[in-house]
Order: C-alpha cells, then sequence, then structure tokens
C-alpha cells in the first residue's frame, strides 16, 4: 500500500504513557468498590471511553446494581485522581524519540493530527508542550462513539482534508488498530497492538515511522 498523505496519532501509549496514571485512578475506585483490578485488566481499557473503562472494571464487581447517576459519579472521582496525576507531567514526559519524529514527519509535509478517546487530550498536550506538533485535534470531545468504532479517526481525516486510505493510523491498542482498519486507513502498530498482528506496519521504535513515510 503507502502512498500516504497524513499521520493520525493516537494520544495514550503512543505519544505520552499515561496507562499508569489511568491504572492508579481507576484502582483507587476499584478498592472503594472492593473490586479486583490488575495490569491485565488495564490493558483492556486502551483506547475505550471512560464510561466504557468502568463497565469493565464492574464486571468484577459483586455488588447490587449501580444508578447510572452512580456510575457517572464514580468516572467524574476517577477522572479527578487522574487529572491530579496529569498535573506532574512536563515535556520532559514526552521522549526525544517522539518529539524529534513529529518534527521530521511534518518537515516531510505531511498532515498530522491526534486521534484520541480522551476528553483530556488538549489538557496533555499542553503540559508536554506538543499542542503546536499537531496540525488538528479529534478527540473524545467531537465524538459519540469509542474505538474499536472508526469515528475518531474518521473526523481527524476530515479535519486534515486527507481520505482515508491516504492516512496511516499509529496505536498502541488493539481497538485502535481495528478501528482504524474500519475506517479504511493504513495502520502502525506499538507496543501493546502489536501482538494481534492485524496491522499494515509494525513499529519497535516510533522513529521506525520514518522509514514507512519516505
Ligand atoms: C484513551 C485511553 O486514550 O482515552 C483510555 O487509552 C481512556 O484508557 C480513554 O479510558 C478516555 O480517557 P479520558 O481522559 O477521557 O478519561
Ligand atoms: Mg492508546
Amino acid at each position: 500500500m503507502k502512498n500516504l498523505e497524513a499521520v493520525i496519532f493516537d494520544l495514550d501509549g503512543v505519544i505520552v504513557f499515561t496507562d499508569k496514571f489511568h491504572f492508579q485512578a481507576w484502582k483507587k475506585i476499584a478498592d472503594k468498590l472492593e473490586i479486583y483490578f490488575d495490569e491485565e485488566i488495564n490493558n483492556r481499557l486502551r483506547g475505550v471511553s471512560r464510561m466504557d473503562s468502568l463497565e469493565i472494571i464492574l464486571e468484577e464487581y459483586e455488588g447490587e446494581p449501580l444508578s447510572r447517576e452512580r456510575k457517572e459519579e464514580l468516572a467524574e472521582e476517577k477522572n479527578e485522581a487522574y487529572r491530579e496525576l496529569l498535573k506532574t507531567m512536563t515535556p520532559a514526559d514526552v521522549e526525544d524519540d517522539v518529539r524529534e519524529t513529529l518534527a521530521e514527519i511534518r518537515r516531510r509535509g505531511y498532515g498530522i493530527a491526534l486521534g484520541s478517546s480522551s476528553k483530556n487530550a488538549r489538557f496533555i498536550l499542553e503540559r508536554v508542550g506538543l499542542m503546536d506538533a499537531f496540525d488538528k485535534i479529534s478527540d473524545g470531545t467531537n465524538i459519540t462513539k469509542s474505538k474499536p468504532d472508526p469515528e475518531v479517526f474518521q473526523k481527524a481525516a476530515r479535519f486534515l482534508g486527507k481520505e482515508p486510505q491516504k492516512c496511516l493510523v499509529v496505536e498502541d491498542a488493539d481497538a485502535g488498530i481495528t478501528a482504524g482498519i474500519a475506517g479504511g486507513m493504513q495502520t502502525a502498530a506499538i507496543g501493546d497492538a502489536v501482538r494481534s498482528g492485524k496491522a499494515t506496519y509494525t513499529l519497535n521504535k516510533f522513529r521506525d515511522l520514518l522509514e514507512i513515510l519516505v
């Protein structure tokens, strides 16, 4: 394939490593409800929206069913704890490999967008000083369906004015690779997403993108 004109990046687990913060914040909620929660369950939350993540955590819950309002309160409480942790982030939390590769991709003339399920995406990009690295942002605030639905990437492609097949989606989540494929895009897997073997390309290091985006 190839003939690429743009790259759409997932945020958590690709550009920054916020998984540990998601884990700590969800653990607080799980402990409160006396629910078993571990790294393996946390892995299943990659790319999944906040409310859908809560539903996955509640699979282990043995108490009385929770009302919609209670679930919203719990999701809000998780988010407050998560944002407190995000406040500790600085530009030093972006690896040089990531920052330099993003700059080189721009130099090579590709469009660059963010395609993240997170409603905290802009907050994170501001904290780590990467707002200017992206031409367009599609995130949890402009979608109705979370990955594996392709909506977030389709919107990113539209914001960039690019055809889906000319966009490369870079993802660490299985749900994200599935979403990219469903949206008719080419996909590059990094980290956890490599295992499924579904992506068009596989990255060992972020800078391996430069071999695809020649
Ligand atoms: C994704 C993360 O980027 O954003 C998920 O991989 C997370 O784990 C989702 O649940 C929603 O994030 P937020 O910041 O809107 O709660
Ligand atoms: Mg991710």
